[in-house]
């Protein structure tokens, strides 16, 4: 196949996106594939700047990404259509996480350009980016999830109705930044500024401790859930990027029958938000084991330790196979995507 890993994005993912897009290109090259590299924001890589790009570590903290957004938005209204790498590519493989290239807007350009993406669709990946509009679906499923208010919250609202601590959180961010944990009405207000600086719309979530799991989907199937037990209270960006930070266990040390009610919850979460292709279904287990779906990750990490890749791993499917699986179930609005 001909395929452009598109990655990069102008968000404080784009270390994480490069990382991933490194171990995709190698894979799917060592399957015999043609793989062109294209960032979002500088356009296609040379095959001398895909080393020095692609290796770049993710640090301990995300980057900030100011001066890269009018850059993207150049070239997702004018270049991509214009590169012959994207426009005769077989498949565009997406690696790219929050953002246009997770929210839909790549995906909606995708669709107009005509060419087979990965993962879900525009619409798909806009309703999983809103964290807020996503938790509605799940629960009209039958998806357990936290309750929540969405900023401006009265710090007596979460006294009745959630109860403290909260998350706090941007709407429609990732990789865990902007969150507080906050455990009275005196954190609230400094906790809804620090979530704004990354997205207008914040929400105040009931903090469910317990354990955290999360189940891989691919295709239709559910893969093996993985338990994550950070070193710090909360996952947050310096756990899941830092080698060491986390213990992921996969599968994790469930009974059969609860790990089956999750497997089921996930593909529900996946079809409530009409995803496609693949995506990571995050969920919390409290200490009185009831379950709660946080979120849906329509571009989860694809790093070959990323969590997705674990779980595929558990399941018999080494790397390579699901990178060339995911490419496999690509689709495009304008032609064979499907609900
Ligand atoms: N309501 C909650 N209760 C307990 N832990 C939470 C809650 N919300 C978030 N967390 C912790 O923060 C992490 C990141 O939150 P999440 O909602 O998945 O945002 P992101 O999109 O940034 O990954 C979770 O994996 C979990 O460890
Ligand atoms: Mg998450």
């Amino acid at each position: 196949m001909r395929i452009a890993v598109i990655t990069g994005g102008a968000t404080a993912e784009r270390a994480v996106a490069f990382a991933g897009a490194a171990q995709i290109v190698e894979a799917l090259r060592s399957r015999g594939h043609t793989v062109r590299v294209v960032d979002t924001v500088t356009g296609l890589l040379s095959p001398t700047d895909e080393p020095r790009l692609l290796t770049t570590a993710v640090g301990r903290e995300p980057p900030t990404v100011a001066e890269l957004d009018e850059r993207e938005r150049a070239m997702l209204s004018n270049g991509l259509a214009r590169l012959t790498e994207v426009t005769g590519a077989d498949v565009l493989f997406l690696c790219l996480h929050a953002g246009r290239g997770e929210g839909g807007i790549l995906q909606a350009v995708l669709d107009v350009i005509a060419v087979p993406y990965t993962g879900s669709g525009a619409l798909a990946s806009a309703l999983a980016m809103d964290k807020d509009l996503a938790k509605r679906l799940f629960r009209a499923a039958g998806v357990p999830v936290p309750g929540w208010f969405m900023a401006p919250v009265a710090p007596e609202d979460v006294t009745t109705a959630l109860g403290w601590p909260v998350i706090v959180k941007p709407s429609k961010m990732g990789s865990s930044v902007g969150m507080t944990l906050v455990r009275n009405a005196e954190g609230l207000d400094a906790a809804v500024e620090v979530a704004r600086a990354y997205d207008a719309e914040v929400m105040a979530e009931q903090f469910i401790p317990g354990r955290e799991l999360t189940v891989g989907v691919l295709g239709d199937v559910p893969l093996p859930v993985g338990e994550i037990i950070p070193k710090h209270e909360l996952f947050d960006y310096e756990c899941k990027y830092t080698p060491g930070m986390s213990d992921e266990i996969f599968p994790a040390k469930l009974d059969t029958t609860l790990a089956r009610q999750l497997q089921e919850l996930a593909l529900t979460a996946h079809r409530a938000l009409k995803l496609g292709g693949y995506s990571r279904v995050d969920f919390r287990l409290s200490p009185e084991g009831d379950i709660f779906c946080l979120e849906a990750n329509t571009l989860p990490g694809m790093t070959r330790t990323s969590l997705l890749p674990q779980a595929a791993r558990a399941a018999g499917i080494e790397f390579p196979e699901l990178c060339e699986r995911i490419c496999r179930l690509a689709g495009n609005s304008g032609s064979a995507r499907g609900g």
